[in-house]
């Protein structure tokens, strides 16, 4: 089969199409034919191998351990193992690759891939490979760390880097659950987020949120470009701050530990700051994620908007059009 191998950590540059042997099937495995694969900054992350961090946690320490980058997919199933029964050879299904942390490589850029059926749902007809590959791994996160309680009719909810993976999947959520949401980010992203539903939007390049008169119910903060102290300020007397983190592609993040530290600190103010709570459905599994995810994707609630579909050939260009933050909508690689 046709894969996008990794041999070393580095630049997306260095990223190739090769033949391989089609992955094996584990007992409780299903082999999907990959129709679309999503480019999120969780790949990013593994194909530069930074933070250093990620290579002790089963990435691989001097060279990435799984060749093949990749952790979500959408695509048919083309055979199962023996113990796998939730699905059948034909049935479209969409999910991460991977049962832990997503900073490895996961095997789904690639023309098959093999994936525990349980971190697998069923695609919805009406979504296409492409907008179904985009959803696992953004929101996973989105619901892992966004309390439910705040995402309420008449709750204020405020979006910081809402364009992205998870602030789209999260801006559809909180819609869908009747909450108004301000949802930040570049001046040419505006009209996305509108699309996307938000009430409000604001644009980071000339408007700082911090220093507004609004104040939250619930502020997702993806990038983290602003402190927790200056975030405070515009939360409600019991409002909530969740930090998502991001690297920006290396240039905040720490070498070693990106952004483990800022995490640290939250975690330990978290016993002290009624405002804070960091992640609040620690015990979600995977597999419920996507059955949510795949619920909300069924009824209408959440529909991902593609920015540019890319070959596996292209994956290098795919990744260097996420990190130069032109996409309007999610990259993905197609078989
Ligand atoms: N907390 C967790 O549980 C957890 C778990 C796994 C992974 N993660 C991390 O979660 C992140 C997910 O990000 P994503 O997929 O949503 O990223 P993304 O698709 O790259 O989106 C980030 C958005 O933030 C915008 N942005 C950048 N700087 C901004 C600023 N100063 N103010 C407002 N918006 C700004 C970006 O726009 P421009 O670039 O155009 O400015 C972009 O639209 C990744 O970094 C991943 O590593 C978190």
């Amino acid at each position: 089969m046709r894969a996008v191998v990794q041999d070393s950590y580095g630049s997306p540059d260095d990223l190739r199409v090769q033949q391989i042997d089609r992955p094996a099937v584990g007992d409780d495995e299903v082999l999907v034919r990959v129709r679309a694969a999503s480019v999120h900054p969780d790949v990013w992350h593994v194909v530069t191998g930074r933070p250093n961090l990620l290579r002790l946690m089963g990435s691989g320490v001097r060279r990435p351990k799984f060749r093949v980058p990749g952790t979500d997919l959408a695509g048919v199933v083309e055979a199962t193992g023996k113990d796998a029964t939730r699905f059948r050879p034909d049935d479209e299904v969409f999910g991460e690759t991977l049962r832990g942390n997503s900073w490895r490589n996961g095997g789904a850029y690639a023309e098959y891939a093999s994936v525990p059926e349980d971190v697998l749902a069923g695609k919805p007809a009406h979504v296409t490979f492409e907008q179904a590959a985009t959803v696992p791994t953004a929101g996973y996160i989105a619901l892992l760390n966004i309390p439910a309680d705040r995402l309420k009719p008449g709750r204020r909810v405020l979006v910081n880097g809402a364009a992205g993976g998870v602030g789209s999947v999260t801006i559809q959520l909180a819609k869908a659950n009747g909450a108004h949401v301000t949802a930040v980010d570049h001046t040419k992203k505006l009209d996305l987020l509108r699309v996307l539903g938000a009430d409000d939007v604001i644009d980071y390049t000339t408007d700082d949120f911090t220093k507004d008169s609004r104040r939250y119910d619930l502020i997702v903060d993806i990038p983290g470009n602003h402190s927790f102290a200056d975030c405070r300020r515009v939360l409600t007397p019991d409002g909530l701050y969740v930090l998502i983190g991001h690297d920006r592609f290396g240039r905040d993040g720490h070498r070693w530990l990106g952004s483990v530290p800022r995490f640290a600190k939250l975690a330990v103010q978290s016993l002290f700051v009624d405002h804070l709570r960091t992640i609040t459905s620690a015990g979600l599994s995977k597999k419920d994620a996507m059955v949510t995810l795949a619920k909300h994707l069924e009824a209408g609630e959440l529909t991902p908007v593609i920015d540019r579909a890319y070959p596996l050939e292209e994956a290098a260009a795919a990744l260097h059009h996420l990190m130069d933050g032109e996409a309007l909508g999610r990259v993905v690689l197609t078989t």
